[in-house]
């Protein structure tokens, strides 16, 4: 039996503005009218008053962790009025996750931004140092009792949709050519998005590290980021390609988080990379809701890149799950991904906890159709019923995985 790491951390994990509905004064909210064929996030899943109910159906299960946010955009609704009802309302999470024995894992800013903020320019306007730096001050002043703080979500994909949104407002959208699977649209896979700029990249890793000298002068908290994990593999002669590809993508923010107390492991599906870069998601009956294909392996190859890149930094997969209607999929996908988890343990990785993705069927960016829950929500009343995967999950937790042994791992 594989022995894990003292108080390793079993949960799922979560975004506010996926979740917890009507979030008004964020910059996503409003683009949401703008997007063509997309859905609002209206209610969402109205967790912003239904926090505790879903913390409870967690530690009932047996789960002992819950990654949530902080929105931004409550806290300072406008440049110069902060809400202190806002925090209290924050504070109280954190305090109802400790009462419930779930350590909280709390994310300061997952894609969403102050509406009057992306107007100023955002993450590279002129104004973001300041800015983010009264917005970190601020909210660490109620985290105490918080041991895991993660900055920023997924910077490399944040880059990405700046540039995109940047692309959008300046009228060049046509500079990046959307490649096509088998003559349609890729809509899938990061081969259908433009690669993150690097400049924007590292404009992202300076305010991590200001917030995270922040966070350490006031809070006792372990801070770190979260990366969106692409688990590339080289085809055979194109290595020179992958280290390219690699570097742009995700290496970049894997370098920034060395010398962090961990790093956010975020991972879904996996990639080859040949001569012309990433390899589109061929269609296939096996791939998920959103077109990826099924690599429950990834999250194993994910764990192993991290751990190189990063220099051996603590590693906290803060994501990893499936869009699929069928839980027994859920399950059977997840099975996977703990095996890969607890090789990577067995071959010395320093590996401190398992989130999953997501505990809410919950707003996808755009769409309520890619179904990731270990829940399901009702859209009218707001009924929460879990899946057998949130019974499933607590009993690996509660069995520190040893449940695993008896299913299809061992
Ligand atoms: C993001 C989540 C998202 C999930 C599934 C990650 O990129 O952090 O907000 O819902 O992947 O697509």
């Amino acid at each position: 039996m594989i022995e894990l790491a003292e108080g390793f951390l079993w949960g799922a994990s979560t975004a506010p503005h996926q979740i917890e509905g009507n979030n008004l004064n964020s910059d996503f909210w409003r683009l949401e009218g703008r997007m063509p064929g997309s859905s609002y996030s209206g209610d969402a899943c109205d967790s912003y008053h239904r926090y505790r109910e879903d913390m409870q159906l967690m530690a009932d299960a047996g789960l002992n962790a819950y990654r949530f946010g902080i929105e931004w955009a409550r806290i300072q609704p406008r440049p110069d009025l902060w809400s202190n009802a806002e925090l209290a309302h924050y504070r109280r999470m954190i305090e109802t996750a400790l009462e419930l024995g779930l350590t909280p894992v709390v994310t300061l800013q997952h894609f969403t931004l102050p509406a009057w903020f992306a107007d100023e320019g955002g993450i590279t306007g002129p104004t973001a140092p300041d800015r983010w730096r009264a917005y970190i001050e601020r909210v660490s002043t109620i985290l105490d009792g918080v041991e895991w703080v993660v900055t920023i979500n997924e910077p490399n994909m944040f880059a990405m949709m700046t540039g995109l949104a940047q692309m959008i407002t300046s009228g060049n959208l046509d500079e990046w050519v959307s490649p096509t699977v088998e003559g349609e649209p890729d809509a899938n896979s990061a081969t259908s998005l433009p690669a993150p700029d690097p400049e924007i990249g590292s404009a992202l890793i300076a305010l991590h590290r200001e917030a995270v000298g922040i966070l350490h002068a006031h809070t006792n908290a372990k801070v770190g980021w979260t990366i969106a994990n692409q688990a590339f593999t080289s085809t055979p002669g194109n290595e020179q390609k992958f280290a390219e590809m690699s570097y742009v993508w995700e290496d970049l923010y894997l370098q920034g988080s060395r010398g962090d107390d961990f790093v956010g492991v975020q991972s879904y599906t996996s990639q080859p990379i040949d001569a012309n870069g990433i390899v589109p998601h061929l269609p296939h009956p096996d791939n998920t809701l959103t077109g990826a294909a099924y690599r429950p392996d990834a999250l194993g190859i994910a764990l192993h890149h991290a751990w190189e890149i990063t220099e051996g930094v603590p590693l906290l997969v803060t994501e990893n799950g499936i869009p699929t209607d069928s839980d027994e999929r859920r399950i059977e996908y997840t099975t996977g991904a703990l095996a890969g988890l607890l090789d990577a343990v067995d071959d010395g990785l320093d590996v401190r906890g398992y989130l999953h993705w997501s505990l809410l069927d919950n707003y996808e960016w755009g769409h309520w159709e890619p179904t990731f829950g270990l829940i399901a929500v009702d859209r009218d009343t707001f009924e929460r019923t879990p899946k057998p995967s949130l019974g499933w999950l607590g009993e690996v937790a509660r069995t520190q995985g040893a449940s695993l042994c008896a299913g299809a791992r061992l």
